[in-house]
Parts: structure tokens; C-alpha cells; sequence
């Protein structure tokens, strides 16, 4: 009787671009989507125009790939002076799968591990992911730093009005949404810390232009809000259901809304609560702290149907990490950061100092007066979280009296962050 040879899974990095094809199968075969249906196809050719070898990884094992992995450049904002925000750019890391026929066996701990090496050596202070369940990234040291929340907006209840002034909204054709679509959401996205660039190419591969495949499910409707110097508002939806004479009436989605001015935010949300023949409109991946619950007669008709941890962030580079925001409050405090998790990047000791729109942060030596895991610190970097709700399980400690107090006053932001982009 012969046995099945024992194969070694081979761990490949870089992935050529000829490999694109079986790499992608593979990856949304995992990611339980079809390997052979059209969205594959052109998942395929959208990551074939934009591969870049150096920041994929794959597993093979018996010429078929069973593990992927790929990281991007993308911009994150951060907390700013006041009411801004700053940008950085930051380590993206996507596309991470192990085929069920080669788990737990370390392979996604192979790729984690060099990836994020390569993502310091590169000069990365930060690296960000979405978790797909919360126990997988937190041994590589991600921590949760914001929340998304969906929303159920009962549009029909006699509470739900928004005043504003919808004659600003203006019905337009999807290329002319797309050619608006980039400038608006740039000048949106750093309205609060937390939110994900999109570039223009981003917006031309989802709304299907220049070149690129249309997606399937688009919205049926498009719209731009006009300010004073141009668009300034996004927002985008189709109907999910139809309706009959006899309610309930029809339901709805928003695919978009975006405003970059509280004028724009307004008026949208106007044109939402005066959608006659809709009873509820379902709106994913909003803040939670979403302004137009003091909009509405009834801050009622605006249900949270999901609260949920969504975007994970490491820091790699402490220093550097901390010297790219700003700080609500001023301060100088020492920070003993414990970081035992891959490589054990952020361990150290080091002094943060704000003031105002001025912040630095070096290592040190005198004593600390916080003792912070890092992360505890990732999850309070963008503000997501508070040190209070954190320390209960010991993950920071202060050695001088006041000092965590200080902390938590020093990251605390004007706005829950929020980011509502995948990636
Ligand atoms: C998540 C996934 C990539 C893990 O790959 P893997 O190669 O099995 O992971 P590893 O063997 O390197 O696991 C390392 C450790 O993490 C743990 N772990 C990994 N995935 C886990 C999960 N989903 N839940 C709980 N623990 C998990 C393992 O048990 C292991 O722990 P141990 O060292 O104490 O034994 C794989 O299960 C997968 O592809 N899942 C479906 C797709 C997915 O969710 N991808 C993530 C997208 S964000």
C-alpha cells in the first residue's frame, strides 16, 4: 500500500504576477465566494492592474496555493489640533486566508510575522486591518481602535424629520458622482480621525469607470449636494423592496453618505427622512456617535441594529506613532510600553509631550509614570476607546498619582472615529 507523500507547504514571498489568478481563486475560495463565478474575474483583473509583489505573500503547497496574504499604502487620519485631523500613511494588511485544509498549523502566523517586519523595516509606525473575528489578530498585537455601527432608520415613524433643505441635493448620472466622488469624501474623511483614503482610482473601480467592469448591486440612485464653492455632500442608495397600497411600505439602503460641511450632512439626512414610499432605510458601517439623532423630532426612529469593533491597529513605531497626532489637553508623561507580542516592536520607555499643536515623543530613561501594554495604547490611539473602560484588566497602571487620568484626557477626541471604508 502506498501512503500519500507528506508535502512541506512552501512560503512564497514575493508573489509573482503570473500567480495573480490561482492566488485570488484561492483566496475567495476561503473567503467562502466563488472561485469560478464573475466577481472573481474581476476581483482578478482589479488586483492584477495594482500588483505589487513585494507586499504579497503566499503559501503552496502541491502546486495549488492554500494561504494568502497582501498588504497596501493607505492613508489613516489622525486625531489633529482641535477639531482636524492629520494624515499618516500606514501598513493595510488584507487578503489574509489559510484554506481549511492547512489551519492551525502556523501559516498565517509565517506570513503575519514577516509581513509585519517588513512593514517596520519599511518605516511604518502604524499597521491597520479589519478582523474578521476578534481572536485572530490580537497575538500579532492589533487591538480594536474603532466602532462601526449600522443603523435602521424607521423613515415612516411620525418623528422622523430632519429639517434642511433638500433643494441643494442635485440627481445626477453615476459617471458625474464618480467624477465628484474622490474630492468629496477627501475633504469628508478628515472631517474625524480613523477614516481610510480612497483614491480616485478606488472610486473608478466601484463605480465601474474608466475602464473597469461595473460591480453588481449598485445603487439606482445619485446624488450631489451643491456648497457654496461645489459638491460638498455624496449620497447614494437603491430601494430593497417594492411596496403595495397596503403597508408596509418599501425599504431601502444607503450605499453612501457623505457629507464634507454640517450643511451637507443636514440636507442629506432631509432628503432621507422625506423619502414618501419608504418605511426603513438600512444604513452599515456609520460612527456611532452619528450627529442626526439631534437632528430628528424623534432621535428614536434612528436604531442601532449592530455595534461592532471594526478597524485594528499595531503600533510598530512608537515614537513616531505618537508624534503624528495631537492631544486634547497639554502634557508630559513617561510611558512604559509592554509589547510582547511578534517582535515586541513598541517595547520601551518613552516621554510624550503636547502642547497645543506641538507634540513629540523620544525614548527615555527616568521613571515611567504609566505602565501601558501597547495594546491598550493602539486601542486608545485614535480615540475609540477610553483608558478607564481599559484598565480594568490591568493593561495600564500608573506608577504617579493622576497620571492615567492625564493619559486619557490627553487622547480623548471630539469625535468617536469612525472609518467606513473596507479594504
Ligand atoms: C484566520 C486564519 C487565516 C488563520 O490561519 P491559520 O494558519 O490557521 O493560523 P495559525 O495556525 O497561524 O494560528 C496561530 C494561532 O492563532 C489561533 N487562531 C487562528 N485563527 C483563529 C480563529 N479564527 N479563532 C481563534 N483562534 C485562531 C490558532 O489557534 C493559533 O493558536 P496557537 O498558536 O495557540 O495554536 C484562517 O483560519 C482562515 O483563513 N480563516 C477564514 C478566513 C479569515 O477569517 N481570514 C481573516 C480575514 S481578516
Amino acid at each position: 500500500m502506498t501512503g500519500m507523500q507528506t508535502s512541506v507547504p512552501e512560503l512564497v514571498h514575493p508573489v509573482p504576477a503570473d500567480e495573480v489568478d490561482p492566488w485570488a481563486r484561492a483566496m475567495v475560495a476561503t473567503f467562502l465566494g466563488d472561485p469560478d463565478g464573475p466577481g472573481t474575474r474581476r476581483r482578478v483583473e482589479l488586483l492584477t492592474r495594482h500588483w505589487d509583489p513585494a507586499r504579497t505573500w503566499g503559501v503552496r503547497d502541491r502546486n495549488r496555493w492554500v494561504a494568502t496574504l497582501r498588504t497596501e499604502q493607505r492613508a489613516l487620519s489622525l486625531p489633529g489640533a482641535g477639531a482636524e485631523t492629520l494624515d499618516l500613511a500606514v501598513d493595510a494588511v488584507t487578503n489574509v486566508t489559510v484554506s481549511a485544509t492547512h489551519r492551525r498549523r502556523g501559516l498565517m502566523s509565517r506570513m503575519m510575522e514577516e509581513s509585519l517586519t517588513e512593514a517596520r523595516d519599511r518605516g511604518d509606525a502604524v499597521s491597520i486591518l479589519i478582523a474578521a473575528e476578534w481572536p485572530i489578530y490580537g497575538r500579532f498585537g492589533y487591538a480594536p481602535a474603532t466602532v462601526a455601527a449600522n443603523y435602521a432608520f424607521r423613515r415612516s415613524r411620525r418623528g422622523a424629520r430632519c429639517a434642511g433643505d433638500p433643494g441643494r441635493i442635485r440627481q445626477v448620472e453615476r459617471d458625474e458622482f464618480g467624477a465628484a466622488a474622490p474630492a468629496v469624501f477627501a475633504a469628508a474623511r478628515r472631517r474625524r480621525a480613523g477614516q481610510v483614503d480612497r483614491d480616485a482610482d478606488w472610486w473608478n473601480r466601484v463605480l465601474g469607470r474608466e475602464g473597469y467592469p461595473p460591480s453588481e448591486g449598485m445603487p439606482h440612485n445619485w446624488l450631489l449636494h451643491e456648497g457654496e464653492a461645489g459638491p460638498d455632500g455624496l449620497l447614494a442608495w437603491k430601494a430593497t423592496s417594492d411596496w403595495g397600497l397596503i403597508p408596509p411600505l418599501a425599504s431601502a439602503e444607503v450605499w453612501n453618505l457623505t457629507a464634507a460641511t454640517d450643511a451637507a450632512y443636514q440636507d442629506l439626512w432631509a432628503y432621507l427622512s422625506g423619502l414618501d414610499a419608504i418605511d426603513d432605510i438600512r444604513l452599515d458601517d456609520r460612527p456611532v456617535d452619528e450627529p442626526v439623532r439631534w437632528l430628528l423630532d424623534d432621535a428614536r426612529t434612528l436604531v442601532m441594529t449592530r455595534h461592532v469593533d471594526f478597524l485594528w491597529l499595531r503600533l510598530l513605531d512608537v515614537p513616531a506613532a505618537l508624534a503624528a497626532r495631537r492631544y486634547a489637553v497639554p502634557g508630559d508623561l513617561v510611558l512604559d510600553v509592554i509589547d510582547e507580542d511578534v517582535s515586541r516592536f513598541a517595547s520601551g520607555r518613552y516621554r510624550l509631550t503636547a502642547e497645543g499643536d506641538e507634540a513629540a515623543c523620544a525614548p527615555a530613561s527616568g521613571d515611567a509614570d504609566v505602565e501601558i501594554t501597547q495594546q491598550a495604547l493602539a486601542s486608545i490611539y485614535l480615540g475609540g476607546f477610553g483608558l478607564s473602560e481599559l484598565q480594568l484588566s490591568g493593561a495600564a497602571q500608573e506608577r504617579t498619582p493622576g497620571a492615567l487620568n492625564q493619559l486619557g484626557l490627553m487622547f480623548s477626541t471630539p469625535h468617536a472615529p469612525w472609518n467606513a471604508t473596507w479594504f
